[in-house]
């Protein structure tokens, strides 16, 4: 009974976020303008231009506006939960997320800020090849559609991040990190985080 009932809360999430891209990509063009002038209350944290020089805090720039729109749903939802993010997501409308979104995503990638070790550029390509990283975030890792950019992401990020999906505890809209990350040894996560970390994804 109980697993049932889990069951149908993970599918009401999986349909309530798959109406929001729905209603994501059905969207009367985004304004950027609005966009742009909100993002004001986002640089503080994200960057000129939602280009990340903060350690732990996200680049937000460039990717596919999908993914901007996504993961602001996933805070405001309270699916995805962040003591920083959290209370600014749960003030925003679907209109004004989607503005954000549009604006993000049309923003120019800064250089990365951090450099790789010789040795992770030249073991990163194979291992983003074998674990089929690059097969659902893309040839370059630039992201597609809901799928995050990677490349160039700030290091401490990522890193966070992997061994949160590996732990179980971040959020996962789909459960396919969760899975991808399954096979993935441990001692490979910050080759991966260094490598992709020091990608240029302008
Ligand atoms: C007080 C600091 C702060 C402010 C202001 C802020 N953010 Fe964030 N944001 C964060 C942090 C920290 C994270 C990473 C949370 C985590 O580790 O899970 C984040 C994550 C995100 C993500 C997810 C990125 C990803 O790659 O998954 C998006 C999108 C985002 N923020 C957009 C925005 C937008 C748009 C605004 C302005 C409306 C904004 N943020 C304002 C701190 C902030
Ligand atoms: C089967 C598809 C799939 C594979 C394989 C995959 N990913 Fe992902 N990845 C996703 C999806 C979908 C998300 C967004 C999950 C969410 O936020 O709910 C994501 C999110 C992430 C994030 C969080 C990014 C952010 O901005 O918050 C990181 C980091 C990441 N993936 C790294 C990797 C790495 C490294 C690999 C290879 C070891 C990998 N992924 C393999 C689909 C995949």
């Amino acid at each position: 009974m109980v697993q049932v009932a889990i069951a149908r809360q993970v599918a009401a999430g999986l349909l309530a976020a798959a109406a929001f891209l729905f209603s994501f990509q059905q969207a009367w063009a985004a304004d950027i303008e609005a966009g742009k002038a909100m993002s004001q209350i986002c640089l503080p944290c994200h960057g000129p231009g939602g280009n990340s020089v903060t350690p732990g805090i996200p680049s937000i720039s460039g990717h596919v506006a999908q993914a901007i729109g996504m993961q602001l749903y996933n805070f405001r939802e309270g699916n995805r939960k962040n003591p920083q993010m959290s209370p600014i997501a749960e003030k925003l409308t679907n209109p004004e997320m989607n503005n954000l979104a549009a604006y993000f995503a049309s923003e120019k990638v800064s250089p990365p800020t951090h450099q790789a070790s010789a040795e992770n550029i030249r073991l990163g390509p194979a291992l983003a090849q074998q674990y089929n990283c690059t097969q659902c975030h893309g040839p370059t890792l630039k992201g597609i559609q809901h799928i995050p950019r990677l490349a160039g992401q700030q290091y401490e990020y990522l890193l966070a991040q992997l061994l949160a999906f590996k732990a179980h505890v971040r959020y996962d809209m789909d459960g396919n990190m969760t899975s991808a990350l399954s096979v993935v040894k441990e001692s490979d996560i910050p080759i991966l985080a260094d490598y992709i970390a020091g990608l240029d994804s302008r």
